[in-house]
């Protein structure tokens, strides 16, 4: 969408005051996006729903982190649904601290080496390692551990937490009922994808950081790569209970801009990755200029809270022009919210990071998350995640 597009209601009515935003444009857009793009969400937190603490070791990381495993139990009971938390909050830090949370591809385990976490039995991605079952093994453990510089978090004064999809819902098609999905079944064109399933399971572990009191739920921001960036958009376009939002090489149907021809088509994501969204996407195979929603329309839904915009040069298929003129884009409804938004009218040279509240970093490199953009992050989260 063009940023006048994102101030002008349906009926071609213009979005004049920050009221007319949040009353009416904002649960238009949002509406648009769960009936076109990824469906429905059709409830949020279960009255079963449960937590179950099934380890707090306080000495972890040498010291550094209390480290909790929770089972965040969706249907409340130990054999249902559910997925399995990693929290780190750091010790030494007095009061409560801004948390970072995101899924992981591979079990939580990969994140990092400490031996003492459990091979996962669920479902993991395992295309990084290779894997062709999609069982995880011992081999994997820590194989992830550089997009997750847990240490270099924590001595910022960070809690970090993750779980992964996998254990969500598995990321293959027909296979929805193993996840929250069967709880409401996605019968019609509107019905939930996966990225809504994920999405929510992110929503119910901000649930249970709510309750510890060495959270400040306040400042929880959510956060992806790719896949699990647009997934991260998405849980934070719904939910205004995160704080922030980070994209991580998000792409198309994340951060990036869908009509823009470059990279990734919406056939690829409506075919082949068509459980990712609502069948209705489809409409759009071949088709993005009839799309009334954009990547611009889930950045403008993070408005006015921070939005993270990290791409990378040689990442072509998430088409990194789209997700900066994205960022821009959303920067008018920004404004009009009172606050900065992308404070860069070009995109900038490769290396520079733009920090302003809608943040921009095109890394140098490939589709990846590196302890490069970690260190922009934190110093964006100090800036804008941080309380006052
Ligand atoms: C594929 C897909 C992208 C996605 C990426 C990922 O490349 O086409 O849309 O972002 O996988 O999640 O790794």
């Amino acid at each position: 969408m063009t940023s006048s597009e994102l101030l002008q209601m349906g009926d071609g009515s213009a979005v004049e005051s920050p009221e007319q935003w949040q009353g009416q444009r904002r649960p238009e857009l949002l509406r648009l996006l769960e009936s076109e793009v990824f469906g429905v969400t059709p409830f949020g937190r279960p009255d079963a729903l449960r937590f179950e603490v099934r380890e707090e070791k306080s000495g972890a990381r040498d010291g550094l982190a209390t480290r909790l495993r929770v089972g965040v139990l969706f249907e409340g009971t130990e054999n249902g649904r559910q997925m399995e938390l990693l929290v780190y909050l750091p010790n030494d830090v007095s009061g409560p601290v801004p948390v970072f949370l995101g899924l992981n591809f591979d079990g939580n385990f990969t994140t990092t080496a400490e031996a003492d976490l459990p091979v996962p039995t669920h479902y993991v991605n395992g295309l990084f390692t290779r894997l062709s079952d999609h069982r995880a093994t011992e081999e994997m453990r820590g194989s992830r551990a550089s997009m997750w510089p847990y240490d270099e978090i924590l001595k910022r004064g960070y809690g970090v937490a993750t779980a992964c999809y996998g254990e969500v819902e598995p990321d293959v098609a027909n296979q929805w009922w193993h996840g929250p999905r069967v709880l409401a079944p996605p019968t019609e064109a509107d019905g939930w994808g996966a990225i809504g399933s994920w999405a929510w399971a992110l929503s119910r572990a901000l649930d249970y950081l709510q309750t510890h009191p060495r959270v400040d739920s306040q400042c929880v921001a959510v956060f992806g790569f790719s896949r699990l960036g647009k997934t991260a958009m998405w849980a934070g376009a719904q939910d205004e209970r995160f704080a922030a939002v980070i994209s991580q090489n998000s792409g198309k149907g994340g951060a990036s801009l869908m009509k823009r021809p470059q990279g990734e088509p919406v056939s690829h994501l409506s075919g082949p990755l068509g459980h990712w969204f609502a069948p209705s996407f489809a409409r759009y195979s071949n088709n993005e200029a009839e799309l009334p929603v954009d990547g611009d329309s889930i950045a403008a839904l993070v408005a006015p809270r921070p939005l993270l915009i990290l791409s990378a040069t040689e990442d072509t298929w998430s088409d990194p022009e789209g997700e900066f003129l994205s960022g821009r884009s959303a920067t008018r409804v920004y404004g009009l919210l009172g606050h900065e938004g992308l404070d860069a009218e070009a995109r900038p040279e490769p290396g520079t990071f733009i920090n302003s509240r809608v943040g921009y970093f095109l890394r140098v490199g490939g589709h990846n998350v590196t302890g490069e953009d970690w260190a922009v992050t934190l110093d964006w989260a100090d800036k804008f995640l941080k309380p006052t």
